[in-house]
């Protein structure tokens, strides 16, 4: 390993997705940084001037600001030679639906007994999700342990969570809405707002508060938007009941509101992914351990979870009840490889469930969802070959790879129905004037005889 420098501005505790876009974000602003891992690999990447993880942009701007980034194991030195250190380890749920600061804990522990022998001043900075009160009584008695130190006087403390989205890490840590900043003491907070004032592409304001304001408005933030999007998943069960509606005209209309807002209100399928579902069910844990009364975030997370199988019903009578179902799109997003509570692996289960032989394709996430998914599931090398002799496709994601896809590659020459539900709405209008395709976009107005009559005995004078 090269020794590029020895004094860094800042360190960065665990180079996992978005500490490594940190580390690779603060360089691109001028700022020395040291990376820390207990992964040996993700050290020599970075020294490599690669990136230890799949991230956009990520290995380009880590090479391009090469001489400003080093890693090590080494605490020490990292912590000797930085005057703030970010901590971004992982903090997963543990049985409670909580979230478990063990590996934050032992990395506090590590700084904690640098920090005895280090005589400047040093500001830690949690960056990785925890619970309101978790920094304050779970973690700064271990810095205070370890180090022998008082927080206040010889060391600081913050809790700085990012608000990022994978797959566009880079961009909104430098170009956040604001940045949230809990702080012990004013001093801590002047430090950790003088490297926001740097890094900020956008000159983001930064909302200083208590450390247990932080770590409430963090994990509320996360939670407020699924409510957000299972709002809209519910308007779009109710618009396809409806003569003439369509949710996208709705959201838009109220969306407009500004009150509400356009973003997060595309009603579709349930929201997955590493933080919402489970940013969700934290604070839902949180607030019953205190005795507040949570039912909004239980109600969310039950209709969220339930939502693929119940769309499975709600499509009942639409759609052949047993054969081939193609299900094209696994991760939770586009352009992600990771499946964690997805909603498209959710309806790959149901529809095997109910007694379908399912096949499944998504561009990045077939390796991750073999790892999800029983071997009874028939795995795609590429969309052709998914769709191919299906009676069903089931589009679950707006990938590029599936919204370019053309009616005549549907139609095979058997020349049979081909039925294809669109959650997002995103294949093109020929496809509903297609015969031998029966298009079915979820969130318009579909109505039976019988939804009919439902709604018009509601109103018909007797
Ligand atoms: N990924 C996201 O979208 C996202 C968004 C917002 C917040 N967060 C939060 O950020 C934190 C980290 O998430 P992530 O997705 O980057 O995790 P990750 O699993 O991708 O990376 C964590 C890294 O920390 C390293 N590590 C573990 N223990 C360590 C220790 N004691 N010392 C040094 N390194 C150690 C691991 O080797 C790994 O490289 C979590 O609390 C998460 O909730 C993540």
């Amino acid at each position: 390993m090269t020794q590029k420098f020895s004094q860094a501005d800042v360190s960065i505790i665990g180079l996992g997705k978005l500490g490594a876009s940190m580390v690779a974000g603060m360089a691109s602003k001028g700022l020395k940084v040291i990376g820390v891992d207990v992964s040996a690999q993700a050290v020599m990447a970075v020294n490599n001037g690669l990136a230890p993880v799949e991230e956009t942009d990520l290995a380009a701007t880590i090479r391009s600001n090469s001489q400003l980034i080093r890693a090590t194991p080494d605490y020490s030195d990292a912590v000797m030679n930085s005057s703030i250190s970010f901590v971004i380890v992982p903090t997963p749920s543990d049985e409670r639906g909580a979230f478990s600061l063990e590996y934050v804990a032992k990395s506090f522990e590590s700084i904690g007994n640098v920090l005895k022998n280090k005589d400047d001043y040093h500001v830690i900075v949690l960056t990785s999700t925890v619970l309101p009160g978790s920094t304050r009584y779970g973690l700064l008695p271990i810095l205070e342990k370890t180090s022998g130190k008082k927080c206040g006087p010889d060391f600081g403390l913050c809790y700085n969570p990012e608000f990022i989205a994978l797959g566009s890490v880079i961009k909104n840590f430098l170009n956040p809405d604001f940045y949230l900043l809990g702080q012990f003491d004013e001093h801590s907070g002047d430090k950790l707002a003088a490297i926001h004032q740097i890094v900020s592409s956008n000159n983001a304001p930064i909302k200083r508060m208590s450390l247990e304001n932080a770590e409430i408005a963090k994990i509320a933030v996360n939670s407020y938007v699924t409510l957000k999007i299972s709002f809209a998943n519910m308007l779009t069960d109710i618009c396809e009941r409806i003569p003439n509606a369509d949710v996208d005209v709705v959201s838009d209309a109220i969306g407009t509101d500004s009150r509400i807002g356009r973003k997060y209100l595309s009603g579709g399928l349930g929201f997955g992914g590493p933080c919402f579902p489970r940013d969700n069910v934290a604070l839902a844990f949180l607030g019953q351990s205190l005795g507040a009364d949570t039912p909004i975030l239980e109600a969310n997370d039950s209709y969220n979870r339930s939502y693929s199988l119940n769309t499975l019903k709600r499509l009942k009578g639409r759609l052949p009840e047993s054969g081939r179902a193609a299900v094209l799109g696994l991760s939770y997003k586009p352009f992600s490889h990771i499946v964690e509570e997805s909603a498209g692996i959710y309806l790959c289960q149901a529809l095997q469930n109910s007694g379908y032989h399912v096949s499944c394709y998504d561009p990045l996430a077939l390796v991750e969802a073999k790892k999800t998914l029983n071997k009874n599931f028939t795995f795609c090398p590429d969309t052709e070959s998914c769709i191919k002799d299906a009676d069903i496709v089931f589009v679950t994601t707006s990938d590029p790879v599936f919204t370019a896809l053309t009616p005549s590659v549907f139609v095979n020459s058997s020349a049979r129905k081909v039925y294809i539900v669109d959650f997002w709405r995103c294949l093109s209008h020929n496809f509903a004037k297609t015969e031998n395709i029966v298009y079915i976009p979820a969130g318009r107005s579909y109505v039976s005889k019988k939804k009919e009559s439902l709604l018009s005995n509601l109103w018909e004078r007797r």
